[in-house]
């Protein structure tokens, strides 16, 4: 398993890599997956906006672009510069849960304050392809 403190510091060091001149809100990603690779994302806006892509979801799409299969995550770090750590919007709640399922989040701030949930503490009650 990636020490923590890598995972850490992975998404804070992508992070600096946001495209973010709208919001200048810069968000860092970094997942593992089961075999301890490191797939890293960050936040790129768009001037519609709403095509927005939020840094976890980067990470995400990008590891399952490159043939990692879904499940197969064990953690995920997202590190942003807010002093109430940032946690995931509701649309990458509901990745998370589709690709990772109860995955564990580390939150962590530029300070290195670190807050440590598991999704479904933050997305009780999921829908997904069971109800389909
Ligand atoms: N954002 C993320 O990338 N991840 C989060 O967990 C929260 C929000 C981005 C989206 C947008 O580029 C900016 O932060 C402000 O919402």
């Amino acid at each position: 398993m990636t020490a923590p403190d890598a995972l850490i510091s992975a998404a804070l060091d992508v992070r600096l890599n946001a495209f973010a001149p709208f919001s200048k809100f810069l968000v860092g990603a970094a997942l593992e997956d089961n075999d301890g690779r490191v797939h890293t994302g960050c936040n790129v806006e768009n001037a519609t906006y709403g095509l927005t892509l939020c840094a976890e979801r980067v990470a995400i799409f990008k590891a399952i672009s490159e043939g990692v299969k879904p499940r197969t995550f064990r953690r995920i770090a997202i590190a942003a510069d807010t002093d109430t750590l940032t946690p995931p919007c509701g649309a990458c709640r509901q990745i998370l849960w589709e690709f990772c399922g109860n995955i564990e989040l580390v939150l962590v701030n530029l300070a290195g304050k670190t807050e440590t949930y598991n999704l479904k503490e933050l997305f009780p009650k999921p829908f997904d392809v069971s109800y389909l």
